[in-house]
């Protein structure tokens, strides 16, 4: 039990030994091979590599999907869970696209801690940036895994001192990579006093462990070449005289990362990385929340919505809504009360994501995800509950960068589109508006290629051939304020005035001028950038 300074209660055992996480990266860092050797010594799937067979099965099924495979990226986030020693690790899946990051946003408020990838060769890059920020808006802890060190690597050092400048963060090596590409031989266990000695004979070998007696041990210049002993000794000399040593609760804190170092491909420093989630990684921690915040503890039920996903199975217009749990023991065919429209809602089919396939839950805990099969009554941000009418706060919408106007192929289909639209603004794929002048819809987005993937969604799943073009706005913010405000301010600027999904109004413009300007007119207005999903 590390949580030790936060003062919080000893947690029932079973949720105690959760760990949810996410992983962040770069393309190409080795998040996918990284998640499949999860898998494997989770004991989750039998042989490595299914992953990636499963997702290449899955993907024929649409030229949406093809479209994923054809650039490499991943589009769509899901959870997996499975057992690792006496822990249940959830993993939740990242888009690591940077047009996806709002998406990516949303489903970091549903973990307690990420793990970042990078390759040892290119060290920090943009994307890694750009997920590392979001982590910090909420303090993440993060754990690092420096990947591919079977390759030509950066300088250990170097590695460290970038993520230390670059992220601005304490990093302390849990690990110590003894030799770089053809001449790694595998990382020196700092926390455990270990050699682990990579096989490349056989890349879903575990290493072979040596223990070793501190680094003094005779045991070490067995295993290790002379030159590259002396190397590596003065290496962690400097190492511990340099870096900082493992605080754990700084790394609860996220202030300080502990670094591994490894080669996912190899099977390498998979499972240490593993134990350090398992040892340094947060249990499950309370969701802030409204009128009060949720402990993981309480024994009742309450969880939120972070994703939707649609028309997961085309034959049928299914759609699943990922539930994090934030506190109780949820089982089977419970009764929740829907929040925001204060109905009951029987949880009779919930799936729960056992790695290769999903599964029915009989029951889930606190810090657990699991997928609610529904016919579109669960949306982003809503909360459910055994009662108490209470509303998981901090996950955003946020205004769109890049609007469009969107039109039917076949103008017959208008009303057509419209469904298709509000059923992609509900899972969160886009923002859609409704002018209050003239017909047709505008779409925003955060990222070019969403509207690309929208299209091709569109005309796969509708089979409605569409047009996006150019729109006369460049900005939407939502207004904000006491309803005959808004409604002056909507009188007032007709042409700029448009509904979002919910009904709620927004100002839509291409000018920063015009922004200022109602800010200047309307006082008691604002014009919000963010809104709060419920
Ligand atoms: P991503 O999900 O972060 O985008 O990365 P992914 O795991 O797909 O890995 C990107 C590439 O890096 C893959 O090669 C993968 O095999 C390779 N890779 C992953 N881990 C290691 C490692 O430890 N060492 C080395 N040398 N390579 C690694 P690819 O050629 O793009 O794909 P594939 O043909 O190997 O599947």
């Amino acid at each position: 039990m590390l949580d030790t300074a936060s003062n919080r209660p000893e947690l029932p055992p079973e949720i105690a030994r959760r760990r949810t996480f996410a992983i962040i990266s770069h393309p190409d860092a080795g998040k996918t091979t990284l998640t499949e050797k999860f898998l494997l010594y989770g004991g989750a799937i039998q042989m490595a590599g299914q992953v990636r067979a499963k997702g290449e099965a899955r993907r024929t099924r649409s030229d949406f999907m093809k479209m994923e495979q054809d650039r490499g990226i991943s589009v769509s986030a899901s959870a997996m869970s499975f057992d690792f020693g006496k822990y249940r690790f959830n993993l939740v899946d990242t888009p690591g696209h940077s047009d996806f990051s709002e998406d990516t946003y949303r489903t970091l408020t549903a973990v307690d801690a990420a793990v970042m990838v990078i390759d040892g060769a290119k060290g920090v890059e943009s994307q890694t940036q750009k997920l590392f920020e979001v982590c910090r808006l909420r303090d993440l802890p993060i754990l690092t895994f420096c990947n591919k060190m079977d390759r030509e690597s950066r300088d250990t050092f170097d590695i460290i001192d970038e993520i230390q400048e670059n992220l601005a963060i304490d990093v302390t090596p849990a690990s110590w990579p003894i030799g770089m590409g053809r001449d790694f031989l595998g990382c020196y266990d700092l926390l455990n006093d270990r050699l682990e000695l990579m096989d490349r004979a056989d890349r879903n070998v575990v290493a072979e462990t040596v223990e070793i007696n501190g680094l003094d041990d005779p045991k070490l210049a067995q295993h290790v070449p002379a030159h590259m002993l002396e190397k590596f000794l003065e290496e962690v000399e400097m190492a511990r005289e340099l870096l900082p040593t493992l605080d754990p609760q700084s790394v609860l804190e996220g202030h300080m990362t502990p670094i591994w170092f490894g080669s996912a491909i190899n099977s390498f420093g998979v499972q240490e990385l593993m134990q350090g989630i398992a040892d340094y990684g947060p249990e499950p921690q309370p969701q802030q929340a409204s009128p009060r915040a949720i402990a993981p503890e309480e024994t009742k039920v309450a969880g939120f919505v972070f994703k939707v996903q649609a028309n997961m199975d085309p034959k049928h217009r299914d759609r699943v809504a990922f539930m994090r749990l934030a506190s109780g023991h949820f089982k089977r065919g419970m009764k929740l009360t829907h929040v925001r429209s204060k109905k009951p809602m029987a949880v009779s089919n919930p799936v729960l994501f056992l790695a290769s396939d999903r599964e029915l839950a009989e029951e889930a805990w606190a810090g657990d995800i699991i997928g609610i099969p529904n016919h579109g009554q669960l949306r982003i941000g809503d909360t459910l509950t055994e009662g108490e009418m209470i509303r998981a706060t901090g996950i955003p919408s946020f205004a769109p960068e890049l609007l469009q106007g969107v039109r039917a192929g076949d103008p017959m289909k208008a009303k057509h589109l419209e469904k298709a639209l509000m059923q992609f603004a509900e899972e969160g794929a886009a923002k859609v508006f409704k002018p209050n002048i003239g017909s047709g819809f505008i779409v925003g987005v955060v990222g070019a290629l969403q509207f690309e993937v929208l299209a091709s969604r569109i005309e796969q799943e509708y089979g409605l051939p569409v047009r996006f073009e150019a729109s006369q706005f460049t900005s939407a913010r939502w207004i904000i304020g006491a309803k005959d405000e808004v409604e002056k301010l909507v009188n007032a600027n007709k042409q700029h005035i448009a509904h979002d999904n919910d009904g709620d109004p927004v100002f839509l413009t291409r000018l920063q001028w015009d922004i200022d300007r109602v800010e200047r007119d309307y006082p008691a207005l604002k014009l919000s950038a963010t809104k709060e999903m419920m």
